[in-house]
């Protein structure tokens, strides 16, 4: 009852922007944190934003898997912010060399739509070597849902095997209604 009910709010939230109103919105990243708990096995060479204007700033990422990973396993995490950040509609596990195959969580296929053109990290398993992602930035006609104004985290917590990763990001999603009128 209580998960047919968040389901419908989820589905709720999925209103396709037009043009006009693509403009009266700011979605930007406001922080990034990498953590690698086994340098051995992975290592963040880069992992930064960069404030472009007010409205754009791009996040890029560097990271070095050293040992060949075929098997990865992404917790994703999404939390708003009231008081705090409270957990918020997404809290889902998804096989990445699955979904690289077949995309088949439509949760992640958001998140991969928004930065995939930016990234090397295209392609099925395995993973090994350097993982980049390069100028990203948000764009909101791709996110092709409308979210409530306010600060946003997603925790992305990368499982390969026994290493884990977190890579945490802060975003704010800004309807500006004066512009909109
Ligand atoms: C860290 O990763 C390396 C390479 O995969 C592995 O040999 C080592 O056992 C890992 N260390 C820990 C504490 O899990
Ligand atoms: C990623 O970092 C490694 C190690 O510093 C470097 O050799 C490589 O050129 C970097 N790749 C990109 C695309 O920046
Ligand atoms: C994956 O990304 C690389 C580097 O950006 C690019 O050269 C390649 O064409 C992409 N592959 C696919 C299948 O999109």
């Amino acid at each position: 009852m209580r998960s047919a009910l968040m389901l419908c709010t989820f589905v709720g939230l999925f209103i396709i922007l037009n043009l006009s109103a693509n403009d009266a919105v700011v979605f930007k990243f406001t922080n990034f944190v990498c953590e690698s708990y086994n340098k051995s096995f992975i290592v963040f060479n880069n992992c930064r934003l960069k404030a472009i204007n007010r409205n754009k700033v791009i996040l890029n990422m560097n990271a070095t898997i050293l040992h060949t990973a075929n098997a990865v396993t992404m917790h994703c995490k999404l939390f708003k912010k009231a008081n705090g950040f409270k957990p918020w509609i997404i809290d889902r596990s998804v096989d990445i060399c699955r979904y690289m195959r077949t995309g088949y969580d439509p949760y992640f296929k958001i998140v991969f739509g928004l930065f995939h053109d930016f990234s090397n990290i295209n392609h099925t398993c395995p993973f090994v070597g350097h993982q980049i992602l390069k100028d990203f930035y948000l764009r909101p006609e791709l996110l092709g849902l409308l979210l409530p104004t306010g600060d946003y985290l997603l925790a992305l917590h990368w499982i390969f095997g026994k290493n884990t990763v977190d890579t945490n990001v802060s975003f704010s999603f800004v309807e500006d209604l004066l512009k909109s009128k």
